[in-house]
């Protein structure tokens, strides 16, 4: 009797488009003189899908589009091809929550030549399972949070509005975090302003209003929904730079990403922040950006039928 080794990828373990076919997420191959693999010459986005509903799909493959424009990259693609892609990703996976990326590498460049130019871009996408930043006692107790020794790229170098793969500082300030028993860590500039962290952006609230950093991050699409949500509660944002001292005197801090919403911190650099538990405003935002997601204003629902 023979016994299969390996099983075969379920739907439900991701469905990537790649080379222009569908396939299963383990399966999917990019060259590897492709520059975005060989020089992180690449830009990507993404976006969830929660309850069968993608959220804010439109805005995301709109900021994609910025993002390849910002890098001299296109596509033969156009917008309403990339949804429809994004869309049969998500449909063969089956997924009702999930965790949709779509990417655009720089390509391969014609053997001998180091001309970006003369790449063919390429694009990919895969959907798979919901991947959180923090598990769901963490979201609901609040997340333990360092200030890094790491400094966050100058925005003059590399500009973090357009989606990069250059992770290497906000990968060491994960490593940083573990070693000193927290969960993540924020990235301060070289002026001793808050930046963002890996995969998530920074709020603040003292004394009733609220703040973001304004430079120097990714302007992440949860930060605009909530900032958007803040507005509608009549509730004061402030988009400025944040020192690292405000961070340190706040009464709440809560993260924002599209891999978790909003997401209390109730330690920072060992420390309470405000009384420990997850601040007022950080659950109202916090309910307020799910309920969103129940309203067919911003999403976006997936027909699963074939
Ligand atoms: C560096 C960085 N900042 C912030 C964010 C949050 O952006 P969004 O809310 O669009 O997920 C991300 C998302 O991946 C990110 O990579």
């Amino acid at each position: 009797m023979s016994i299969a080794r390996f099983a075969a990828p379920a739907p439900s373990d991701g469905i990537a488009f790649v080379g222009g076919q569908y396939v299963p997420l383990a399966e999917a191959c990019i060259a590897i003189t492709d520059r975005g693999f060989v020089r992180s010459d690449a830009t990507y986005d993404v976006v969830h899908v929660w309850k069968g509903r993608f959220f804010r799909l439109s805005d995301h493959i709109e900021r994609f589009h910025a993002s390849m424009a910002g890098l001299r990259m296109s596509l033969p693609y156009s917008r309403k091809e990339i949804a429809d892609i994004l869309h049969e990703c998500v449909r063969r996976s089956g997924l009702r929550d999930a965790y949709v990326q779509m990417t655009c590498t720089r390509g391969v460049p014609p053997l001998g030549s180091r001309d970006p130019r003369e790449c063919e871009n390429q694009f990919s996408a895969f959907a798979q399972r919901f991947v959180w930043i923090a598990n769901e006692q963490q979201r609901r107790e609040g997340l333990s949070m360092i200030v890094s020794s790491h400094q966050r790229i100058p925005p003059e170098a590399i500009d973090p509005r357009i989606k990069n793969f250059h992770w290497l500082d906000l990968t060491m300030g994960i490593f940083e975090a573990y070693d000193r028993g927290a969960l993540v860590a924020v990235l301060p500039d070289r002026d001793g302003n808050v930046t963002e962290g890996a995969g998530f952006n920074v709020f603040i609230v003292k004394n009733g209003v609220l703040a973001t950093p304004d430079h120097g991050v990714f302007e992440g699409m949860t930060r605009r929904t909530v900032i958007e949500l803040a507005e509608e509660l009549q509730q004061p944002v402030e988009v400025r730079p944040v020192s690292t001292a405000e961070l340190r005197a706040a009464n709440e801090i809560f993260l924002t990403s599209t891999a978790g919403g909003v997401m209390p911190v109730t330690t920072l650099d060992g420390k309470t922040v405000g009384d420990g538990q997850p601040g007022p405003l950080t659950r109202r935002l916090h309910d307020f950006y799910w309920q969103r997601h129940d309203e067919l204003l911003l999403s976006t629902p997936i027909d699963y039928a074939i």
